[in-house]
């Protein structure tokens, strides 16, 4: 199992016993209008299906975060274009603290060594500015438009689609060969 250490985190494969701060955390609509791929309404049972899919997969990197308790969820996945695309939420009790900048900085360091990655893809909509925020710190670019189903919205919304090249990455946080979590 990897476990990834940041200054204030710790980061780890989702389990069972996430599910309920999974389900709490994704019953708020102000996380999930952000989100694609989340259903909604929520269920506890949509999250035990989510770790018992992604939990323990080697393709991609699935990892809920942790300060004293549950606050999130980051993950690298392969989309269905092959590239790699980071995604993540916070519990709404989480935002502002600059949590997500130091987990998601710590998974893509830890993908681009673990899959040997020359890029990982994102994206954020477009009124999501706290998320394009995040992406910008850690060096991603924008590649171009998409537009997303949103489930809780229940319409259709512009996102931002970034790139992130291994080798910027190395320029921002340098070398991943000598570079600890975050
Ligand atoms: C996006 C999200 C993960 C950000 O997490 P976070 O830990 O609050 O983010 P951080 O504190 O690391 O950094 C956020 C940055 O955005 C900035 N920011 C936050 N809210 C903002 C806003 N409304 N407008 C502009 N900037 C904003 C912060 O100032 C910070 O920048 P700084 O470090 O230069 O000060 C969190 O808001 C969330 O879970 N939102 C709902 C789900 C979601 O949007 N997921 C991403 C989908 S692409």
């Amino acid at each position: 199992m990897d476990i990834l250490v940041t200054r204030r985190l710790t980061l780890r494969p989702p389990l069972e016993v996430d599910a309920e701060a999974i389900t709490a955390g994704l019953q708020n609509p102000n996380v999930t209008r952000m989100l694609t791929r989340v259903p909604s309404p929520y269920y506890e049972g949509d999250a035990l299906a989510w770790i018992k899919q992604n939990g323990s997969r080697s393709d991609a990197a699935f990892f809920s975060i942790y300060r004293e308790k549950f606050l999130g969820a980051v993950s690298i996945v392969p989309a269905e274009d092959g590239a790699m695309d980071l995604g993540y939420w916070l519990d709404q009790s989480a935002w502002g603290q600059g949590f997500m900048s130091e987990a998601a900085r710590a998974v893509t360091s830890h993908a681009f060594r673990k899959f040997g990655l020359d890029e990982i893809t994102s994206g954020a909509y477009e009124d999501n500015r706290a998320s394009m925020a995040v992406l910008i710190k850690l060096g991603f670019e924008p590649t171009g438009d998409a537009i997303h189903s949103n489930p809780t919205r229940g319409c259709d919304v512009k996102c931002n689609r970034m790139v992130l090249p291994r080798s910027r990455f190395e320029q921002i946080f340098g070398s991943l060969d000598s570079n600890v979590a975050a």
